[in-house]
């Protein structure tokens, strides 16, 4: 009974929010696909900027400073964003009432819906794990997660970030126009393409006697596999004994379309927008085996790996996995 006088506020309240949901969409296509594209930024990372700010609204990720950020960001629009999802955000604070935005899923059992949100808890709990026990961390392909301002403030740790040089001016800007600490971090400009990320890093003081942390998430789909091979094979070299590599790897069959026509689709729009997807491995016969032979082929080891979705029986579709130098 609860439950459908919660649905049936949250339909008037819906109604009622149309036009203002209308505007907001129009607002905020418009600076993630118009103005992304016009000023050059990465649309995927404000794709992954979005559900950072979704998940500190819907409280299963608190970051504030995504959402300070977010409202001083050109690419996307805070407004916008509220309008959208107004009428959940509303129903969510008041009552608690459950949608797909709020609703959290245990790890091994994400659907496809899933992938993002636990990718980025399971990011904060490989940091929250390894901060302590290492000298560096260091992002190639940043992007505008604001990961390390959340947890390395106040810590006696090195961070370098790395991404392409449109992509970093405007962090840079915007952290600045929101008032976020940064001032500890390292950005470095690069394009993998034609730069070597690794002389950059060396260049801007990187230290290759310390323990790092390499934090490389939702980048390698977006290069040639050569490039991931080679990126690896650099962070083998580059980091000290102890060092961590922490990544993901999507299966064939998901770029193919064969998991998922939805997130296919979704994948093409980016690819139309500048970054289309490059890299996954064929996963056919099981995601570990997949994943240590490409290890190998860098000099690396697998230590751990996540399976996403596995207790669904859709363990070769997303990984996270953890290699030790
Ligand atoms: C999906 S975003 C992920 C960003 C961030 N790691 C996150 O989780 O929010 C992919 C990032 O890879 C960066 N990238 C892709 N190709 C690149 C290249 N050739 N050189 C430098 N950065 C690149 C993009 O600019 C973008 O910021």
């Amino acid at each position: 009974m609860k439950r459908i006088i919660l649905f049936l506020i949250y339909l008037i309240i819906q109604i009622i929010w149309i036009p203002i949901a209308i505007i907001g969409l129009i607002i905020g296509l418009y600076k993630e696909m118009y103005l992304s594209r016009k000023l050059d930024i990465s649309f995927s990372a404000g794709q992954a900027l979005q559900y950072r700010w979704i998940m500190h609204m819907f409280d299963t990720r608190t970051d504030s400073n995504t959402i300070a950020f977010t409202k001083k960001f050109p690419c996307e629009s805070h407004f916008g964003l509220w309008a959208v999802m107004g009428p959940f955000i509303i129903m969510h604070k008041l009552f608690g009432f459950k949608s797909t935005f709020n609703s959290k899923v245990d790890f091994g059992y994400e659907t496809l819906q899933k992938i993002a949100g636990n990718r980025v808890l399971l990011f904060d709990r490989i940091i929250e794990k390894y901060i302590d026990k290492v000298d560096q961390i260091v992002l190639p392909g940043a992007g505008f997660d604001l990961i390390t301002n959340k947890y390395t403030k106040d810590k006696d740790i090195k961070v370098y970030e790395l991404d392409q040089v449109n992509t970093i001016k405007m962090k840079l800007d915007t952290l600045r126009k929101a008032n976020i600490d940064h001032d500890w971090i390292t950005y470095i400009t690069v394009d993998y393409n034609n730069e070597s990320w690794s002389d950059k890093l060396l260049e801007s003081g990187f230290d290759k006697n310390k323990k790092t942390l390499f934090l490389w998430q939702s980048v390698s789909l977006y290069l040639d596999e050569e490039l991931v091979i080679d990126s690896l094979k650099k962070m083998k070299q580059l980091g000290a004994q102890g060092s961590i590599i922490a990544q993901d790897f999507y299966s064939k069959a998901f770029l193919d379309g064969n998991i998922s026509k939805m997130a296919i689709k979704n994948m093409d729009m980016i690819g139309k927008l500048g970054e289309p997807w490059k890299f996954a491995l064929d996963m056919s016969d099981g995601s570990i085996e997949s994943i240590n032979n490409f290890l190998e082929l860098c000099d690396l080891e697998l230590n751990k790996n996540y399976q996403f979705g596995v207790n669904l029986g859709l363990e070769n579709f997303y990984n996270i996995s953890i290699s030790l130098i």
